[in-house]
């Protein structure tokens, strides 16, 4: 089970003059076991803060977050994190940055061909042996987003990890995206700014208001799947969504 809730979840951060910046105010949702989640806000407003909550890399404040129905303490479950910025190690070729976090669970052969695997659906065959700084900014990203993957997690975190792509691009990864999580059934939760990126991708969005930050609407998006790019229904959920967004932070 990899349902993900979170209950008036807070998060205050020291400022550099040491006094306190509540950047999280009482954040509740819930992504039930397989759903594609998206979280919608302006930047600053605590996104980024949210996935690494959720991942456990830090802790709220106050509030509680429960994955597959317990609450988040200890060992971290197994969760794919897609980072806002690629975060390769310079020094380990491509292939061995994605396999980096199977070296303990999968021999030499097994981390090969998920490597090749993974690197493949994310375009990148042919650069297993290269080195991040010989890859572009978007390729390094590419190559993150195949890390995540290859450990073939319950759970996969992306922060805004297509938003440093050319849009033909990012449009084939969200189309890729769409067909492994309708074939593996992960529980996704995708941070980004693009409206129409969320509105493409996911059965819900939750909007962030900030300062400090809560969901301020949930809305469903009803619509079948795989969904296509000009369908006039997706953009007319999307001029609607542009108005609220627009309403609730300006
Ligand atoms: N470790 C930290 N220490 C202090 N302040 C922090 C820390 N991490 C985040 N913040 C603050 O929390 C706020 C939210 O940051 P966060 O990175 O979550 O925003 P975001 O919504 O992801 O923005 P963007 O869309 O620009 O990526 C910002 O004001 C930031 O300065
Ligand atoms: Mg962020």
């Amino acid at each position: 089970m990899s349902s993900i809730s979170l209950t008036g979840v807070s998060k205050t951060f020291p400022r550099p003059d040491g006094t306190p910046l509540d950047v999280l105010d009482g954040v509740s949702f819930d992504a039930p076991d397989g759903s594609f989640s998206a979280i919608l806000g302006p930047s600053g407003c605590g996104k980024s803060t949210i996935l690494a909550l959720i991942a456990g890399l830090d802790q709220p404040t106050s509030g509680s977050i429960r994955v597959g129905g317990r609450p988040l303490s200890g060992a971290a479950p197994r969760i794919g994190l897609v980072f806002q910025r690629p975060r390769l190690l310079q020094w380990r070729r491509v292939s061995e940055n994605v396999t980096l976090p199977l070296e303990r669970e999968c021999g030499r052969e097994e981390r090969q061909d998920r490597a090749r695997r993974y690197l493949d659906l994310v375009g990148l065959d042919g650069y297993a042996d290269y080195y991040p700084a010989q890859l572009s900014g978007g390729m390094q990203q590419r190559a993150a987003i195949a890390r995540a993957l290859a450990i073939e997690p319950d759970i996969l975190l992306m922060d805004e990890p297509f938003s440093g792509l050319d849009e033909m691009t990012a449009r084939k990864m969200r189309q890729e995206l769409i067909r492994i999580w309708r074939e593996t059934g992960k529980t996704i939760v995708f941070v980004t700014h693009s409206i129409g990126e969320a509105v493409f991708l996911s059965e819900q969005v939750l909007m962030i208001g900030h300062k400090p930050a809560a969901v301020r609407k949930r809305a469903a998006i009803d619509l079948d799947y795989p969904r296509e790019y000009g369908d006039p229904a997706m953009f007319e959920i999307e001029t609607g969504l542009t108005r609220e967004f627009l309403a609730m932070t300006g």
